[in-house]
């Protein structure tokens, strides 16, 4: 068995969008069977919420569409994440300026993007801060991360070669 691809999602505060994308991504790997291949974690730019529990709006998103952000526990993005993680999805512009900004050698810009360079409708290719915002908010940011972490599934997959590898237990692969 190779080495996993180790994936990191980020957002600001590690307490809405990023848990989700991460729990998404995650789920749909469930369903194609393929945990043993990827290492999926989260974290935040910012420090304030280390430690916390996901927020409660994005929890109760997460739970009427069937995930579990019960687990989660906020994290800050590290320099050493750089070297650890294979790629780093970020969620808006802030926060690549944010990762980027931590690359003091300028080595590893080439792992870092924005997750909605894999939306099939990028908008402005960035997930909007749903935190002082109302549900409405949390459900477009739950849709979203849904349809984007199919593709990057889908797009990961044939970067990696793990087309032969998937069980299906669920979505992915699926037509209709
Ligand atoms: P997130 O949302 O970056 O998606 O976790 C936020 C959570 C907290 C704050 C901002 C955004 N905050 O300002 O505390």
């Amino acid at each position: 068995m190779p080495d996993p691809i180790r994936i990191q999602f980020v957002c600001l505060g590690n307490i809405c969008r990023s848990p989700l994308a991460k729990a998404a991504f995650r789920d749909k790997v469930e369903s194609a069977g393929l945990e043993e291949h990827f290492e999926i974690a989260s974290s935040g730019t910012g420090s304030w919420h280390i430690g916390d529990t996901a927020d409660d709006r994005m929890r109760a998103t997460a739970q009427r569409n069937g995930l579990s952000l019960e687990d989660h526990r906020a994290s800050q993005f590290e320099a050493e994440d750089l070297e650890q993680f294979d790629h780093i999805f970020v969620m808006d512009k802030s926060n690549l300026n944010d990762v980027l900004h931590l690359d003091e050698n300028d080595e590893h810009g080439g792992k870092v993007r924005l997750f909605r360079e894999f939306d099939p409708e990028p908008d402005d290719y960035q997930v909007p801060d749903p935190y002082h915002g109302g549900r409405k908010g949390f459900e477009n940011v739950y849709d979203i991360v849904d349809r984007t972490a199919d593709m990057l599934l889908h797009r990961l997959v044939d970067e990696y070669d793990l087309e032969e590898h998937i069980e299906e237990r669920g979505s992915v692969g699926e037509e209709g």
